[in-house]
């Protein structure tokens, strides 16, 4: 797939659905993924982690504790344990510790009840999809709706994976070339927040698709953490020089944080544009930020509508001051008001 080109006019930013229409259904579902496409999205996003037999499932964490009805199944209740994943402890129940088999027998609920009370309804009424039956899906919504449906996959967790040799990324591959998905014009981008994996896929494993290096607000990436490597920070690859390591290590993008585009206040309001975009542009990487949600709990305060945190503000205005910004695409949870928020800035342009 051409990346889109920074700069109006004619430029179309992608509308990625964040873990589907998660706004709406629980997050990575097969309705959740389809509702996404159907509101409009260009890609449905999974992030993908595997399970003890080595088969690629769509859970935004190995730990899912919060997203399954895992806790209340006393047959599994052994499996509740602690693990260190990227030198953090965290106690649960985790894909790794379960085959496919075990973890097709629970069923999804809503991440974030007290927000999204509406989505609760759906709880119980959804299985954990592979990364395969994603793909089908995506086949058969590329062709209903007559237009290319993208997928976005994350490798979540790459060297802790790969540290217990269950590695996302050898199925990976295996996957998008089954689909024929394993090419440079594809509907595909593959992110991850640490980039020994992204140069391993493209380099060892012969991933031909646009790669999407993700950035936090702070911090390192785990991989450089592990190696001792106190300079790669994300702020560093955030810098002239960092994006240019990147585009030369063969990543064709940047997913950062919202608020290294542009500045979160110590008041939840926005501040000054970083210029992120226009290095990274620069440098010739996409710019695809996160996340994009409704609800006032996380908009920038400038964008919020009221007192209840759970009610919606107006993400398009601040999904807007994103595109006036140059992003190229961006991540959300509510697809439908990101692709009307797309729509009208492309057209009043
Ligand atoms: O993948 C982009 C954005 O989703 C950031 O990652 O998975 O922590 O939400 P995640
Ligand atoms: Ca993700």
């Amino acid at each position: 797939m051409a990346l889109p080109a920074p700069g109006r006019p004619g430029r179309t930013p992608l509308v990625i659905g964040l873990r589907g229409a998660c706004g709406y259904r629980p997050e990575h579902t097969l309705a959740s993924y389809e509702l996404a496409a159907r509101m409009g999205a260009d890609f449905i996003e999974p992030d993908l982690v595997p399970t003890r037999d080595g088969v690629l499932v769509a859970r935004h964490e190995n730990d899912i504790t919060a997203t399954t009805d895992v806790a209340e199944r006393p047959e599994l209740a052994d499996r509740r344990t602690t693990r260190l994943i990227d030198g953090r402890e965290v106690t649960g129940w985790f894909t790794e510790d379960l085959t496919l088999a075990e973890l097709r027998t629970l069923r999804a609920v809503e991440r974030l009840p007290q927000v999204r009370p509406g989505s609760t309804a759906y709880d119980g009424q959804f299985a954990v999809p592979t990364f395969e039956e994603v793909l089908e899906l995506r086949e058969r919504l590329s062709s209903e709706l007559g237009r290319e449906v993208g997928v976005y996959p994350e490798t979540k967790h790459p060297s802790y994976f790969a540290g217990l040799g269950l590695s996302t990324d050898e199925p990976l591959v295996a996957a998008l070339e089954a689909h024929g998905l394993n090419r440079p014009d594809a509907p595909v981008f593959v992110q991850s927040f640490e980039t020994t994996n992204l140069v391993d896929l493209v380099g060892r494993l012969g991933l031909r698709t646009p790669t999407i290096f993700l950035m936090e607000a702070a911090g390192s990436p785990f991989d450089a953490v592990a190696a001792g490597d106190g300079e790669r920070t994300y702020a560093w690859f955030g810098t002239g020089a960092g994006l240019r390591d990147l585009a030369a290590a063969g990543i064709s993008g940047i997913g950062p944080d919202l608020s290294l585009v542009i500045a979160r206040r110590a008041d939840g309001s926005m501040g000054a544009d970083t210029g992120l975009v226009p290095r990274a542009h620069e440098a010739g990487l996409a710019v695809h930020p996160w996340t994009f949600r409704a609800e006032n709990t996380f908009l920038y305060a400038d964008f919020r509508s009221g007192d209840d945190p759970a009610a919606h503000g107006d993400l398009a205005g601040q999904v807007a001051a994103f595109l006036e910004a140059g992003v190229d695409g961006f991540f959300t949870d509510h697809p439908d008001v990101g692709a009307a928020a797309v729509e009208a800035w492309s057209t009043t342009g």
